[in-house]
């Protein structure tokens, strides 16, 4: 399905990889190299491990490539050992930031935290791309029910005003990091849902701003049928992330997706 193409986004979640800085600036200038040739307006954006990010950030000065933290804490100062903040964050050059990867709800990252984190970046202007996702299906359709709670509870803080700031990446538990994507038509009825849950808390021309995207097991394999069958406006990518050639790739046919 065709969408705008200015909407259009891919985004690597390179979670806790690599394992040094040096790798990780290997890899990042591998993927601005093949990201570079590739002539298209797709939004593209690496979430590398925090401690990496100032390093990183030098060598992307023309703006290509955002830089993005896979978490943050929502106050900004403090006695907080451990953790790291917004303006932190966005004093290394950060664009965006993750909030309530389901990686980090299973480590006990509670609702409200997330509700606070959304609310304060969204707030400070800050792109913010939360994830929501079942971990398992039923004939029942109760990933509809989890989805529409988890939007809910973390949107609570959010107005209207900032929802242009807001991305969400549907990514069902169960497709994370183990090759089994979820097919193009369950990913459309789940982005039509989002809209609809959207649309009703917000109204539908607020609630048109709010990109969404897939993840889940999305590589150079599968990215074309599922932007064939859902109007998703991108992804968010883990393992394919880590592969300069995989990533770009999926860059490239997400942008063929694009009417200008
Ligand atoms: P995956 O991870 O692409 O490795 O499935 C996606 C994610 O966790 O964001």
């Amino acid at each position: 399905m065709k969408r705008n193409a200015e909407r259009l986004v891919v985004i690597g979640n390179w979670k806790m990889n690599p394992t040094s800085v040096g790798a990780a600036k290997k890899l990042l200038i591998d993927v601005r190299k093949s990201v570079g040739k590739l002539k298209n307006d797709v939004v593209v954006a690496v979430m590398p491990p925090q401690p990496y990010i100032g390093e990183l950030a030098r060598l992307l000065p023309g703006g290509r490539i955002l830089l993005g933290a896979q978490d943050y804490f929502h106050e900004e100062r403090g006695a907080y050992t451990g953790e790291v903040s917004l303006p932190m964050l966005k004093s290394l050059g950060v664009s965006l930031v993750l909030v309530g990867h389901s990686e980090r709800r299973a480590r006990g990252e509670r609702e409200e935290d997330i509700a606070a984190n959304v609310r304060v970046s969204t707030s400070r202007n800050m792109i913010t791309v939360l994830c929501v996702g079942e971990h398992k299906r039923d004939s029942h359709g109760s990933h509809f029910t989890v989805v529409e709670s988890q939007l809910k509870t973390a949107l609570a803080g959010v107005v209207k005003t900032k929802l242009k700031y807001l991305m969400i990446a549907y990514e069902p538990v169960w497709a994370i990091g183990t090759g089994n994507n979820a097919t193009g038509e369950d990913i459309e009825e789940m982005r039509l849902f989002i809209t609809k849950v959207l649309t009703d808390l917000y109204g539908r021309v607020p609630a048109s701003a709010v990109r969404i995207l897939y993840g889940g097991s999305v590589n150079e394999k599968n990215a074309a049928g599922i932007l064939a069958a859902s109007a998703v406006d991108g992804f968010l990518i883990g393992g394919a992330s880590l592969k300069v050639k995989s990533f770009s790739e999926v860059v490239k046919q997400t942008a063929r997706h694009g009417i200008a």
